[in-house]
């Protein structure tokens, strides 16, 4: 066990993209436990769109990280030292870490979920397709959209961590999946390896097209996770009393304009009903998703994929994977190994 704690402290907020030079890189000693507490190693970080969104002071469902605070984060770690019965040494847990190789676990607001023992995944998939990723999808599609057998159910940033699970949770719902992702390979890993029944490349130049063709008979559930210009051109495929979960805008958060206009007629004349949401609201019924999950992913009808970056120092950089697209599937950095 090293004596020293990194942390990535942030210094200034993004205006665009995010930058090393955002952040001190420190290095401070470890942090003392008290009674009900536990000392716990970073072992993975999870990279998340939101991150971003916790950097700046737009108006958000969490306070801003504050500057000079450790980076927000969310991650796994294993409990190396533990005044706290709740956790006991050696075991492995989830929930805010932050960017940095050890944090303090407590029992109250800095509490953290204790995973069972011989979980039958890697640890990265608790952080996606069984984790905050996967029960995003699960409840975004389930609780709000509302699919139906035979519904097409579209979701943009398909090959990602969220949209990945969508697709195919709207399979095993008996829906038609459609996926929109960038570029041949992400449409083709949707498509062939995740058994969505189309996809549509929004970086070709006839993008609208093919959403036209992928969408034969319009769309009753639209995940939307972009926002801008592909939510726009979705909404115009959307069918009378489609539903849209409405659970990210990726587009808009490097650029400073969340707000993205947009033309928001086809909500009226196509009575859309649109929910925003954010997964802690289902926080109650984490366990109940996260078995289905677990379930799905062990019977092999859920499928996972992780893009698996080392190295703690790497986080502000392998972030803006997220932004490029050039992760597939859940976005994490390994931190340490397992005791
Ligand atoms: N509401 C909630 O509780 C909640 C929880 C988790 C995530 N989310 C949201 O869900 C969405 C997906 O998050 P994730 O964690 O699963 O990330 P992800 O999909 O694994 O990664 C983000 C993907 O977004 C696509 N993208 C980035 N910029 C884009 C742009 N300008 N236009 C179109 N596509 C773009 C990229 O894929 P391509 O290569 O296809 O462009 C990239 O791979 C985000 O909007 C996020 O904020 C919401």
């Amino acid at each position: 066990m090293s004596d020293k704690n990194r942390q990535f402290r942030l210094k200034s907020r993004p205006t665009g993209r995010i930058e090393t030079g955002h952040f001190d890189f420190v290095e401070e000693a470890l942090p003392e436990i008290s009674d009900g507490e536990a000392l716990v190693r970073t072992l993975y970080l999870s990279l998340d769109p939101t991150n971003r969104i916790w950097m700046s002071d737009m108006d958000q469902y969490m306070p801003p990280v504050g500057i000079g605070e450790v980076m927000r984060g969310g991650g796994i770690g294993q409990v190396v030292k533990s005044k706290s019965g709740r956790y006991p040494e050696g075991a492995i847990v989830s929930g805010i870490t932050g960017w940095q190789d050890y944090c303090v676990a407590d029992e109250g607001e800095r509490a953290m979920s204790v995973l069972p023992d011989g979980l039958p995944v890697d640890l990265p998939v608790m952080l996606g397709a069984c984790g905050m990723t996967g029960l995003t999808a699960y409840f975004g599609l389930l609780e709000l959209g509302q699919p139906q057998p035979g519904n097409t159910v579209l979701v943009s940033a398909a090959a990602g961590a969220v949209g990945s699970v969508v697709g195919q949770i709207a399979k095993i719902k008996g829906c038609r999946a459609v996926g929109i992702a960038g570029g041949k390979e992400k449409c083709a890993h949707i498509v062939e390896e995740l058994g969505f029944d189309a996809a549509v490349d929004y970086k070709a130049a006839d993008w609208r097209d093919q959403l036209v063709a992928a969408t034969p008979d319009g769309v009753d559930v639209n995940f939307e996770n972009v926002g801008g210009e592909i939510m726009e051109a979705v909404m115009t495929r959307m069918n009378l009393f489609s539903r849209m979960p409405l659970c990210g805008m990726i587009s808009g958060y490097n650029t400073g304009d969340p707000a993205m206009r947009a033309d928001y007629s086809p909500i009226l004349m196509r009575r859309i009903t649109v929910r925003g949401f954010i997964v802690i609201d289902f926080m109650e019924k984490f366990a109940e998703g996260t078995m289905q999950l677990a379930q799905w992913v062990a019977e092999g009808k859920l499928k996972h994929r992780e893009t698996i970056v080392d190295g703690l120092e790497k986080a502000p950089t392998a972030v803006n994977m997220l932004f490029d697209g050039t992760n597939v599937g859940k976005l994490v950095v390994k931190v340490a190994d397992k005791a």
